[in-house]
């Protein structure tokens, strides 16, 4: 009898419909949202969904706890959610077809997103891009080894080593800068790092690696930072 509830309780679960919040979240935190083999992120990987801050966490974007409620995205870039949410899937998970509004998935993760929305009447977020790239001041390397860790360890794994790293494609930090001086004649590796975290994959550095907007990161802790990786 016991092996025929069971399999009639399993049954139940299989048929039934998975509520669209509960999918929508579990594709929040599942990399294979994802079409690419490569991709390693997930929506979670760079995002909180927590009202405050996470301690000994940062984030390269912003919490996304009542994100559906904003008036825009991205700085003001993007008036639609889900263009915001395709920005970051195509550029940062290799997403090669955006999420199109009718998809089941977009539908699921806009449930789930709404249902970390509970305020109404929020502002958007702001959003400052380090344009100018310049030296920063050094921390220091006490407090950067907690930035390192808050900001850097889940993608490229322990300093040195890059052991437990998210992707080999995340290279071993700080040592991919001992080729900066042949790479970047004329350029500090410190200023080449700074504009690696600052920008990104963007104005024209590549990769898919996030940028670090001042919200995300603030000079101090970047200075600090530097200072523990010895550049
Ligand atoms: C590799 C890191 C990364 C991944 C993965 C990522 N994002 Fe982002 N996302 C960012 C950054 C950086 C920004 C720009 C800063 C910001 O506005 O939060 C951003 C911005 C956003 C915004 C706009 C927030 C605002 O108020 O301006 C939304 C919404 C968003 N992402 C949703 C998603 C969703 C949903 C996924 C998964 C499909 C995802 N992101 C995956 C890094 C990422
Ligand atoms: C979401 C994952 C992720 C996070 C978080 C992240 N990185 Fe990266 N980073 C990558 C990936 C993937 C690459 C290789 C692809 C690229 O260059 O964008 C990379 C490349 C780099 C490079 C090398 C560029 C080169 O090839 O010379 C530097 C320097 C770097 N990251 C520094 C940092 C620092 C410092 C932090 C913490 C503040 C950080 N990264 C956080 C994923 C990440």
């Amino acid at each position: 009898m016991r092996g025929l509830w069971l399999g009639a309780v399993l049954l139940a679960v299989g048929c039934g419909p998975t509520p669209a919040v509960e999918y929508g979240e579990e594709l929040f935190r599942d990399p294979k949202l994802s079409e690419s083999q490569y991709n390693t992120f997930s929506c979670a990987t760079c995002h909180a969904t927590t009202a405050t801050p996470e301690p000994g966490k940062v984030y390269a974007g912003h919490s996304l706890y009542n994100a559906a409620s904003r008036p825009s995205w991205w700085g003001g870039y993007e008036t639609r959610l889900l263009d915001a949410v395709n920005f970051c899937y195509t550029a940062f998970m290799r997403g090669v077809t955006p999420l199109a509004p009718e998809d089941p998935k977009s539908r699921a993760l806009y449930e789930y997103l709404a249902s970390i929305s509970p305020d109404t009447d929020v502002p958007a977020q702001p959003f400052t891009i380090v344009k100018d790239i310049t030296d920063v001041p050094r921390g220091t390397a006490e407090w950067g080894a907690a930035v390192y860790t808050s900001a850097c360890l889940d993608c490229h794994g322990e300093a040195h080593t890059g052991k437990g790293r998210k992707t080999e494609l995340a290279p071993v930090l700080p040592e991919v800068a001992n080729a900066y001086g042949e790479l970047f004649p004329g350029t500090s590796p410190g200023l080449v790092f700074i504009e690696k975290v600052r920008h990104g994959r963007f104005f024209g550095v590549g990769g898919n690696m996030p940028p670090y907007s001042r919200e995300a990161l603030s000079d101090k802790d970047l200075g600090a930072l530097l200072a523990y990786l010895g550049l």
